[in-house]
């Protein structure tokens, strides 16, 4: 409450003063406390049922895939999963990758087999899979017959998750909580702690289950208090730890990076938790509103705005990978892109890639506590390698505001170049014609192709200082080399 009210008061000072100003000094080299970054930390998931057809019917998904490959050398990972993997049953006899009916085209089924070809489909992915399996349903040699072939046929299999979002499973009348009436986070532990052992083990395969997947807040669920029910030899079959998040809101509040860094700061306990086990923590299901998005948030350019500044924070606070969620085809705000056009979001993610792509580490710069946010990242030599700038200020109409951001430590170059994200407003959406641009470029619809002239601004720099002027509801990213 208190927090609430300082940032309305905070809202109404920017909001009539155009143009403020913030200083930060680049370092010169890595300092000791920055964040070590996984080779691709920006990640996508795709819901269980609708994996073959993103992948065999949705044209835009190889290039939209393949534009992050381009710039980070390695195809961005996949995650497939989601509540409908809990729905589903292996079928060894099927030839299909997927058998299931819906009374609507945009309907998830209630129920779903898969055959093997599902998992043929998920091993012709150049990048990795973690693929999501049911637990709900109790059954494990079902589950262990799907682990066994996707082990099989899979070279590029990270992980496999044993359920997803077991907290619901008693509402959803799953049978693995109706059969003992009762479903409390210890319950579901204790039966994670057995299946990772059971299926592990039938797998022959340690440091190979996804663990956690729990969408509600830690720590009543999450990674610590599941960590706490472990022995060695339950962790030795653990890869990494794995919870959802979607912070919903209005777009004012999803965009401000305030509101990101409090809403991320409740994973630090988990972070933390895991790294004592020495493996990754990551959000293995995350968008900006559950359910498939909101129309008056998660297609708007602010929700770009919010998945640069929410992926680059999740890496600086360690959170190794963020997989953002891609559901029903046909029936999903928050998607980067779908069989016709582009969302917005896809530019965020882009843009994030872009500045990560092929560093080793990254700092936060700013403190989280504005709508200005500031990260650096190095290369493995150490070196300052770029800067984001993002003004997470929501800007609709009129007179739009911004925000000087006073950079040292810039070296002794004259200048330095940098691109620029940007659309009309945080309300632009794509398939209204408000398309964004990336130094001057957009994603066409349908293809993913990258189009229009890549455009540097440069900036004066004097005494290792330049200033970088960034409009409210932008980002610039600023390359030092
Ligand atoms: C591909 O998409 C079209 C258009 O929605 C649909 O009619 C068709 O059934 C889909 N095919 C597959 C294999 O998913
Ligand atoms: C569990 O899975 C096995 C192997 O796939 C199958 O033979 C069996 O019928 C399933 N049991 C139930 C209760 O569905
Ligand atoms: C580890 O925990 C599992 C249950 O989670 C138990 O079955 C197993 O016996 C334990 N192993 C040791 C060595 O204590
Ligand atoms: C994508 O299609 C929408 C119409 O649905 C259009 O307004 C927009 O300009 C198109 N974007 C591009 C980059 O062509």
């Amino acid at each position: 409450m208190f927090l609430k009210c300082r940032k309305v008061v905070w809202a109404l000072l920017i909001g009539t003063v155009s143009a403020g100003t913030v200083t930060y000094s680049i370092p010169a080299s890595v300092p000791t406390s920055a964040t070590p970054l996984d080779v691709a930390p920006v990640g996508i998931s795709f819901e269980f049922f609708t994996f073959p057809s993103y992948f065999l019917n949705v044209s835009a998904t190889n290039q939209c895939l393949k534009n992050f490959e381009t710039l980070t050398g390695v195809w961005p990972p996949i995650r497939i999963g989601g509540t409908t993997q809990d729905r589903a049953t292996y079928d060894p006899s099927t030839s299909a990758y997927v058998v299931y009916s819906v009374a609507a085209p945009t309907d998830a089924p209630a129920s779903l087999t898969f055959g093997q070809s599902f998992m043929s489909l998920a091993s012709t992915y150049a990048g990795n899979v973690v693929l999501g399996l049911n637990r709900a349903h109790d059954n494990i040699s079902n589950t262990i017959a799907a682990a066994k072939v996707a082990t099989a046929k899979m070279s590029n299999l990270r992980a496999i998750e044993l359920g997803n979002e077991p907290e619901y499973y008693l509402t959803d009348d799953q049978p693995i909580a109706t059969e003992s009436g009762t479903w409390t986070p210890a319950i579901d532990a204790a039966s994670q702690d057995n299946w990772d052992i059971l299926v592990g083990s039938a797998l022959s395969k340690t440091n190979i289950i996804q663990a956690g997947n729990s969408n509600s807040a830690p720590p009543t669920w999450g990674a610590a208090e599941l960590i706490a029910t472990e022995n060695d030899t339950v962790q030795s079959y653990v890869y990494d730890y794995a919870h959802h998040n979607y912070p919903g809101g209005t777009i004012s509040s999803l965009m401000s990076h305030s509101d990101i860094s409090s809403n991320l700061a409740i994973f630090n306990d988990d972070i933390a938790a895991a790294a004592t086990t020495g493996k990754d923590y990551v959000l293995g299901e995350t968008n900006s509103v559950s359910g498939g998005g909101a129309s008056t948030v998660s297609p708007l350019f602010g929700a770009a705005l919010w998945t640069l500044d929410y992926s680059v924070l999740a890496s600086s606070l360690g959170i190794k990978r963020t997989y953002f969620h891609h559901g029903t085809i046909g029936a999903c705000y928050y998607c980067f892109w779908g069989r016709y056009d582009m969302g917005a979001p896809y530019y965020g993610a882009y843009v994030a890639t872009a500045f990560m792509a092929g560093a080793a580490a990254v700092v936060e710069l700013d403190d989280g506590s504005t709508d200005y946010a500031a990260y650096v990242v190095f290369d493995g030599a150490g070196s300052p390698l770029r800067v984001l700038l993002v003004n997470s200020d929501y800007y609709s109409s009129g007179t739009r505001g911004s925000e000087t951001f006073v950079l040292g430590g810039l070296g002794g170059a004259a200048s330095v170049k940098s691109k620029r994200l940007t659309a009309a407003s945080a309300n632009s959406r794509v398939d209204q014609g408000g398309n964004p641009t990336f130094g001057g470029q957009t994603f066409a619809n349908e293809t993913c192709v990258i189009g229009g002239t890549e455009t540097f601004e440069s900036t004066a720099v004097s005494g290792g200082t330049g200033s970088f002027v960034v409009g409210a509801s932008e980002a610039l990213l600023v390359y030092l080399q």
